[in-house]
């Protein structure tokens, strides 16, 4: 039997008996359930903490039991890694990677940062350990637009892996940072035409979008902003449906915090291809939580040359952050 879907159903006792076993491992072992707001919502029900990519890794830093299973994908527990050295960092699948670190190689991104060499470099969370090295300061979508504007208007600045990120922090903040040409496969997916077809059927929803999603879908939405930043939106906001635009795991945080609001997984390009789930993230199930906590690995290594270059521009984050 397979676990899947993020969706509030009626218990299972297979789940109910895997959630019960995860719970008393996480115990034996001296673990934290770490999961981000994108993992199945059954992993979500079990962790310890749920968050976006910044709140993962201000706890991450915190946390004082010497195992931390990061639900989420690999360079989140490289984050967690490169932050907590001395801890074991697990993740339940080594393969959840993810298709926007993995348009920014490492080695074609020095030859980028070789070429500017008077340039600052921004890197987002979304990068390799080995990007973070090339880089003098880490953003977060939750964070960008304020680490941005700490820098001098006219100051040089590159901003890489995510060009729909970088191109919006450049247009709200007058800034001109040079982009790097890469993008987020999920994110890119989701259509103007078809979320203007689905407003017509909402006239009255909120429309909440991701930085990551390309530029005209960004020019028409409500809201703006990180997983956790939708996600409080939809809590304060008086308006009883929404339309949202980014990876379908939030919409399980958001119909828990949310249970008399309505909330609409806005359409991707070509509605039959489930393609607003991150196939990544996805690939973190219940069984393989469970696993890896029996059996301790899969486990995050980070080269500690690399670890230790890359610390210093996320530590100049979580310091800009407080
Ligand atoms: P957040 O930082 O908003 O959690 O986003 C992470 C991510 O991977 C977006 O695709
Ligand atoms: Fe990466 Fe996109 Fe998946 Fe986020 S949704 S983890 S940016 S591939």
């Amino acid at each position: 039997m397979t676990v899947d879907d993020n969706a509030i159903t009626t218990p299972d006792p297979y789940v109910e008996d895997l959630k019960k076993e995860i719970i008393r491992l996480k115990e034996e072992k001296g673990a934290v359930i770490l999961a981000h707001f994108y993992q199945k919502g059954e992993i979500q029900d079990v962790a310890d903490y749920i968050g976006d990519s910044l709140a993962l890794a201000q706890i991450a830093e915190k946390i004082e039991e010497p195992v931390i299973v990061l639900c989420g994908v690999h360079f989140m527990g490289e984050t967690a890694k490169i932050l907590c050295p001395d801890k074991t960092v697990l993740i339940p699948d080594a393969e959840a990677g993810c298709s926007l670190a993995d348009s920014c190689e490492a080695e074609a991104f020095r030859k980028f940062v070789e070429a500017h060499p008077d340039h600052t470099v921004i890197s987002y969370v979304n990068t390799s350990a080995a990007v973070k090295a090339l880089t003098d300061v880490v953003v977060t979508s939750s964070n960008a637009r304020d680490i941005v504007e700490t820098f001098d208007k006219d100051a040089k600045l590159i901003f890489g892996p995510d060009r729909n990120l970088g191109g919006y922090i450049n247009s709200i903040t007058g800034r001109n940072m040079l982009l790097w040409d890469g993008a987020c496969h999920v994110h890119e997916q989701f259509s103007l035409e078809k979320i203007v077809e689905l407003k017509k059927q909402y006239p009255e929803a909120k429309l909440l979008v991701h930085p990551e999603c390309k530029r005209p879908v960004v020019l028409i939405a409500d809201k703006v902003g990180s997983t956790a930043a939708l996600l409080n939106y939809a809590k304060s906001s008086d308006a009883r449906q929404f339309i949202v635009a980014t990876e379908s795991g939030i919409l399980h945080q958001m119909k828990k915090e949310c249970p008399d609001k309505e909330f609409i997984a806005a359409p991707p390009m070509d509605s039959t291809c489930g393609c607003n789930d991150c196939n990544f993230m996805k690939l973190n199930t219940l069984e393989k939580l469970r696993n890896c906590l029996r059996d301790g690995k899969p486990e995050i290594h980070v080269d500690p040359a690399v670890a230790e270059r890359a610390r210093r521009p996320i530590e100049r984050m979580l310091e800009l952050s407080k």
